[in-house]
């Protein structure tokens, strides 16, 4: 028997008052509904189809190869846009048919593999997901019957007072019978609050048939349906835990587990430290040994064995082994630091390479540069590297040392093992060894303060 899955995504998420598609909304680092493509590709269906009609073009683009789309025109309601998956699939009956929302980022796909395997093994009209939450507030309710058998669900809009206090709601993810679900889809009315064809009235549609339905508890977190800011909030808050405690599982250090933003596609090595406020995003990585925080943001940047980065933010930076970044550093793209070389406090880097050991320590900007192995840049240095047209290069050589407040302005050389002095404006390059100095001379002139008060005083 063929699995099918069908993704229901054409809705517009009116409650999230967004112009993005609802699907489309970040979770941890992802759009919402590649965790829920992901999770039903882990089950292997052979085919995946997702109904696509708000934002259709972007939601379209947001999934990965080997995944099919179907237009739903007007959003009638879940009925109908399984109703308009079915009719792209072409004929399902003898396979089973998995319909689940893309709004439910926390799905896992062992929760998938079990439903589908419990609707292989009862061969029932349907298996759905349910579950216990202690807010039942906007899902359908399952109606049992005395012996406790499924025999509806009734959405919130559409509940009785009573139904209301029901605790048990509606996952939302199905698992059908091919060969009954075409009917029971026709069969579909919109007398209902919201005038909508419901999937829901499937189930009562199926169960009034005589058909036997089945249902498998999930936890309330996996089931969560994010239809609004709130609720995307709390989806991603449980899917940054979910992806913290993988980590801690791999050898991770946590300092404070909810104060900690790790995004999907990072990358953690065994024996990583993490203090609280660290963000990682994008294709980040941290190698063994690396410590990070408290209070840095890192994206699309690799940390180095055994580095340390702390108050920091790092933008598309390579962080060699051992180097100190911080406090109150700013790398941004096009930095890289060799091993064991410092960027310090309040010093900002773009398109820059720091030799091995070197050392810029202290409030300094270095841009378009390439510093050599162990020279030390004084405090307060500047890569004058903008004429107000165009960028130009310095190249500071190994060994180098840059005395406190030079002005580089590029495009200049420091040669190997040379020296400028403090204060200096640098426009020219200086030969390997050498120091180069521009300031003049200081003078010095006696009782002048005493000259100055008394002048002052008349
Ligand atoms: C739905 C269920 C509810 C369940 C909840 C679980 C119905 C009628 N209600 O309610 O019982 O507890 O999910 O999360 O099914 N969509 C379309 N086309 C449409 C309408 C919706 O593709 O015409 C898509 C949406 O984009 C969304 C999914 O179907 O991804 C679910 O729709 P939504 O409006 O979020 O349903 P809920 O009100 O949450
Ligand atoms: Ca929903």
């Amino acid at each position: 028997m063929a699995l099918r899955a069908v993704i229901l995504a054409a809705g517009q998420g009116t409650r999230m008052k967004s112009t993005l598609p609802k699907v489309l909304h970040d979770v941890a680092g992802r759009p919402m509904i590649s965790w829920v493509v992901d999770a039903v590709a882990a089950v292997s269906p052979d085919q995946i189809m997702v109904v696509i009609g708000h934002g259709a073009e972007a939601v379209e683009e947001s999934l990965g190869g080997g995944i099919e789309t179907c237009i739903q025109e007007e959003q009638l309601g879940t009925g109908h846009a399984t109703l308009t998956a079915l009719q792209a699939m072409g004929d399902a009956s003898g396979d089973a048919v998995l319909v689940l929302p893309g709004d439910t980022p926390l799905l896992r796909s062992e929760t998938l593999e079990l439903l589908a395997r419990l609707q292989r093994r009862t061969s029932a009209a349907v298996s759905m997901l349910t579950a216990d939450v202690a807010n039942p507030a906007g899902y359908g309710r399952i109606l049992r019957d005395g012996w406790d058998r499924v025999v509806g669900v009734v959405e919130h809009k559409d509940a009785a007072p009573g139904q209301l206090n029901i605790n048990e709601v509606n996952g939302g993810v199905y698992v059908f019978a091919g060969d009954l679900l075409p009917a029971a889809l026709q069969q579909l009315k919109t007398d209902n609050v919201q005038g909508e064809y419901y999937l829901t009235d499937v189930i009562s549609i199926l169960a009034e048939a005589g058909h036997s339905l089945g249902a498998l508890k999930a936890t309330e977190d996996e089931i969560l349906g994010v239809n609004n800011h709130d609720q995307l909030a709390e989806a991603a808050r449980l899917m940054r835990r979910r992806i913290t405690t993988r980590w801690m599982r791999e050898g991770v250090w946590v300092q404070d587990a909810d104060n900690l933003f790790i995004s999907a596609e990072v990358v953690l090595e065994p024996g990583v430290r993490l203090y609280s406020g660290v963000h990682l995003e994008g294709a980040t990585r941290v190698r063994a040994g690396a410590s990070v925080g408290p209070d840095a943001f890192v994206v699309d940047s690799e940390v180095g064995e055994g580095a340390h980065v702390w108050y920091s933010v790092v933008r598309g930076a390579a962080i060699g082994p051992e180097c100190e970044v911080g406090p109150y550093a700013s790398l941004r793209p096009g930095t890289v630091l060799g091993r064991g070389a410092k960027a310090g406090t309040f010093v900002e880097t773009k398109n820059t390479v720091v030799g091995e050991k070197a050392k810029v320590p202290h409030l300094s900007y270095m841009g378009d540069a390439e510093i050599g192995a162990g020279a030390n840049i004084g405090a307060g240095t500047i890569t004058c590297n903008y004429d107000g047209f165009q960028k130009h290069k310095t190249v500071i050589g190994e060994r180098a040392f840059v005395g406190s407040d030079t002005m580089l302005v590029a495009p200049v050389t420091i040669g190997e093992d040379a020296v400028t002095g403090a204060g200096s404006v640098i426009s020219e390059d200086v030969s390997p060894g050498a120091l180069a100095i521009e300031r003049s001379p200081q003078q010095e002139i006696p009782g002048y303060a005493a000259r100055r008060r008394k002048k002052a005083e008349g």
